[in-house]
């Protein structure tokens, strides 16, 4: 597509939202509004995004900062216009500039690429995001002629009663060509009701200097949707997570009650995938086909490979590979890596640690900073000792090897391929390969002991 530039107004101080968080950075399915906002420029291959800060603009620059973005700051909130003119240094004269709002986090890229088109075919140099809404209150009005050519756009506040009739609405967001924009902001006067710069008034401008405007009017009506308050932010909520879910039941994934499961935009999921109530999938996760994530599992940044079941659990920033069973009430914090075809049951904790393929840690387990092998037991109960207050160790456990019950393996200690550690032991030395290891008391049975301490207890 052509050379586009975006501009993201969010200087404005949201006051409506009763919070010490800039409005552009409530979240909506679990990412700032803003940044929805820089996703679907990105979406229509904007080269650039520029947002307009102000209000709090350290604590968005410092929100959004890993983003690929530049920064233009509005000091003084004057008005939309205003707010554009601060970005002017930043747009090339070449190419097209899309304005939009960091509060509109519903926006579709399909609908962005549907205005360029319309805006590019028609061979507008602006065009104007509208819709209709039964109730236009508050909202600018799109003014047509009697041709229906689009006139202006005039403010609620400016309004005439006939204006006020319209029910066009202007959305905020627009196409313009470059140049011509740069060139409009320059006569935009703040000579109106709220004494604002007004965006709205380039339109006007441009007509009047003989070019074509145009409007292209969104059938969805969500698209557009501006979030000023909580209320508004919940509904946000709702909107962007059903079209989220909508779209992986379209692509056949099984959600059995889409209104208890969150999941967020980035995530990926296979086909026959079926995902309980209660499951919160975030960031960056990519689940297989063919997984059952059962119900109150939360998935963070993982990956998750075909075939895998996972009972009530938690795992974040960690891989799993095909064909596992996790849960219930499992935990891979970051960095846990499992083989195919493990096996981690209920309460154990995995942290930092690679466990490789058909290994078993059933039980009640903390397996931390460890690589363990292939076909490994962990028994019940087992600890890997990682941690003496101050740093931090590894512990190896080879191939085939059987821990049992209760071990607690104090690292740096490693188990060579299939020793066999019994029950109970605490391991501080290597175990050699197929030894077995024994480090505990031996048990000693005192005859009579419990009659001569008058204990004994009469049926
Ligand atoms: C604006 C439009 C109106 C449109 C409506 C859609 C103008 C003059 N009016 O009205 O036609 O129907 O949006 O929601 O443009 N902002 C800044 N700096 C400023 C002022 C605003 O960054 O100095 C940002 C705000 O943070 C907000 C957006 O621009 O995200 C819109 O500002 P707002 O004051 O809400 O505009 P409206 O009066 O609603
Ligand atoms: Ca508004």
């Amino acid at each position: 597509m052509n050379n586009i530039s975006a501009v993201i107004l969010a200087a404005g101080a949201g006051t409506r939202m009763k919070s010490q968080i800039p409005k552009v950075l409530h979240k909506v399915c679990g990412k700032p509004m803003v940044e929805h906002i820089i996703d679907v420029a990105e979406e229509v291959n904007a080269k650039k995004s520029i947002v307009v800060i102000g209000h709090k603009a350290e604590q968005v620059k410092e929100a959004i900062g890993h983003r690929e973005v530049v920064f233009a700051i509005q000091k003084e909130q004057l008005g939309t216009g205003h707010a554009v003119m601060q970005a002017e240094n930043f747009i090339e004269d070449e190419g097209l500039v899309l304005l939009l709002y960091g509060d509109t986090p519903l926006i579709k890229g399909e609908t962005l690429k549907a205005l360029i088109n319309f805006h590019i075919k028609g061979d507008f140099q602006g065009t104007i995001l509208t819709a209709d809404f039964e109730n236009p209150t508050g909202y600018g009005r799109i003014v047509r002629d009697h041709e229906g050519n689009v006139v202006k756009i005039v403010e609620e506040k400016d309004a005439n009663e006939k204006e006020k009739s319209i029910t066009e609405i202007n959305s905020g967001m627009y196409c313009y060509h470059a140049k011509l924009l740069k060139e409009a902001l320059k006569k935009i006067t703040n000579d109106n009701q709220q004494q604002e710069y007004y965006i709205t008034d380039v339109i006007e401008i441009l007509r009047k200097e003989g070019h074509k405007v145009g409007a292209f009017k969104v059938e969805d009506k969500a698209d557009i949707m501006g979030v000023n308050s909580r209320v508004q932010l919940a509904w946000a909520e709702k909107f962007m997570r059903e079209g989220i879910l909508t779209k992986h039941m379209e692509e056949g994934v099984t959600i059995i009650d889409p209104k208890n499961t969150y999941v967020e935009k980035n995530v990926k999921i296979g086909m026959d995938t079926v995902l309980y109530p209660g499951v919160i999938l975030k960031g960056d996760t990519k689940i297989g086909e063919d997984c059952i994530i059962g119900h109150n599992t939360r998935i963070e940044n993982s990956i998750i490979k075909n075939k895998v079941q996972i009972q009530s659990s938690t795992i974040v920033d960690s891989f799993v590979d095909e064909g596992c069973t996790i849960g219930p009430y499992a935990y891979l914090r970051p960095n846990s890596k499992l083989g195919k075809k493990v096996k981690i049951g209920d309460f154990v904790e995995v942290k930092n640690s690679s466990i490789d393929d058909g290994s078993k840690a059933s039980h009640l387990a903390y397996v931390g900073d460890a690589e363990v092998g292939k076909n490994v037991n962990i028994g019940c109960g087992v600890v890997f000792v990682n941690y003496d207050g101050k740093n931090k160790y590894k512990s190896i456990v080879e191939d085939n090897a059987f821990v049992g019950s209760n071990v607690n393996l104090v690292a740096p200690v490693v188990v060579r391929k299939g020793g066999y550690v019994a029950t109970g032991s605490t391991i501080t030395k290597e175990v050699p390969e197929g030894a077995l290891s024994v480090a505990r008391e031996r048990q000693k049975n005192i005859a009579g002991w419990v009659e001569r301490k008058g204990l004994l207890k009469k049926d």
